[in-house]
């Protein structure tokens, strides 16, 4: 059942390209033209949710939580709605006040999560007897539709990535990305704060995703696993990113915890020099996420500020990038790619790198120790 790989989490981040080509068969009218009036998104939400919408807040553990990053800055950059995202083991006990005509949006790819269920049970009653405007509308964005979280919400979002039995969430992760790009295009189409142009642009760009996950699968893969003999005795790392690529300097981070066992820290880049610099000798390698857009710049030289500390520094970088070889002392390309859709590419480094140091490590990758799949406790 593992089809040739090693463990799950190989085939499930080679499954990666067939979750977008599926959600975008489910959430998307292909046949859809700029010239046409009709919305190019399916993703069949009631109208309660939509009608006088004013805020979002979103709330999830781990994984998920950085997925629901990065949806917090697609649906404020696309749609212009003030998103709040909270831990949800945090929101349960200081929920912030409550504010008016708020989506709250739950997102746990096994739905059974604890903290995440009883924050979104918790916005329900809370909201129960105040005024219309303070009602719940609630959705769930999840991998499995007959969940716990299913019965409390009004609505889902199926992320359509099939049984991921690597503890270690990664095509999951990538389904709820796609949710959150239909989310955010589908309520800026609505509101008007984004032209049929620049919905066009990002609808190509989202087509072409799953062929540019298998460009990096088919070119990195043989390099990362080489690469990972470099982290043999590394102790500690930091990862860089900025933007929309900060949740995935996260994701890198807590994915080299949760199966290398190695100490990591994600950071936003122009935060290292408050902090996380005074760590950084020989001994700590910094992965930094330098993709082109408006923060290239700057994170390539607050990357460069690390490797005047003598780190060893791995960039993951746009194909394009002629400079990268000269900044970095590994390059990590992915193809090019709009800077709003980027995550989608990053990311597949992240977990290779994880994966490939874990397996050469010779450590249980599949059901990593003090681990579980779905956490049913507080
Ligand atoms: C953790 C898992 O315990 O639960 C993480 O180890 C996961 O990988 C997190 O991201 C949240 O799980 P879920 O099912 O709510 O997305």
């Amino acid at each position: 059942e593992k089809q040739g790989f090693r463990h799950f989490m190989a085939k499930e981040i080679y499954e990666q390209p067939a979750v977008v080509r599926t959600c975008l068969e489910a959430y998307l009218d292909l046949d859809w033209t700029p010239g046409s009036n009709k919305s190019p998104f399916k993703l069949d939400l009631p109208e309660s949710i939509y009608k006088d919408l004013e805020n979002i807040q979103i709330v999830a553990c781990g994984t998920s939580l950085h997925a629901g990053m990065i949806g917090k800055y697609l649906l404020e950059e696309l749609a212009q709605i003030p998103t709040a995202i909270q831990y949800a083991s945090e929101f349960r006990y200081s929920p912030p006040p409550l504010t008016p005509n708020t989506l709250t949006i739950g997102i746990t790819q096994s739905g059974e999560t604890a903290d995440t269920l009883a924050a979104v049970e918790i916005e329900q009653s809370r909201r129960k007897d105040k005024e219309p405007k303070y009602y719940s509308r609630l959705l769930a964005v999840t991998n499995r539709t007959d969940s716990a979280i299913t019965r409390v919400v009004d609505c889902v979002i199926d992320t359509h990535a099939g049984m991921e039995i690597g503890v270690a969430a990664t095509k999951t992760f990538m389904g709820q990305l796609m949710a959150f790009y239909f989310l955010s295009l589908d309520l800026a189409h609505r509101r008007g704060t984004i032209t049929v142009d620049r919905m066009a642009e990002i609808i190509t760009g989202l087509k072409v995703l799953p062929s540019q996950i298998e460009v990096i699968l088919e070119t990195q893969e043989k390099y990362i696993e080489e690469l990972s003999h470099s982290f043999l005795e590394t102790r500690d790392a930091i990862f860089l990113g900025r933007g929309i690529n900060f949740p995935i300097a996260l994701e890198g981070a807590l994915k080299l915890k949760e199966i290398s066992y190695i100490h990591a820290e994600g950071y936003p880049s122009g935060e290292m020099k408050h902090g996380p610099i005074a760590l950084l000798d020989a001994k700590v390698p910094v992965i930094a996420i330098t993709m082109p857009g408006k923060v290239y710049e700057k994170a390539v030289s607050n990357a460069q500020e690390a490797k005047a500390r003598d780190s060893h520094l791995y960039g993951v970088v746009a194909a394009s990038d002629k400079d990268a070889a000269e900044i970095f002392d590994k390059v990590l390309p992915v193809p090019d790619v709009d800077e709003l859709l980027s995550p989608v590419l990053t990311v597949i480094p992240m977990q290779l790198m994880s994966y490939h140091i874990a397996a050469m490590r010779g450590l249980d990758v599949d059901q990593p120790r003090n681990l579980a799949k779905s956490v049913t406790v507080e």
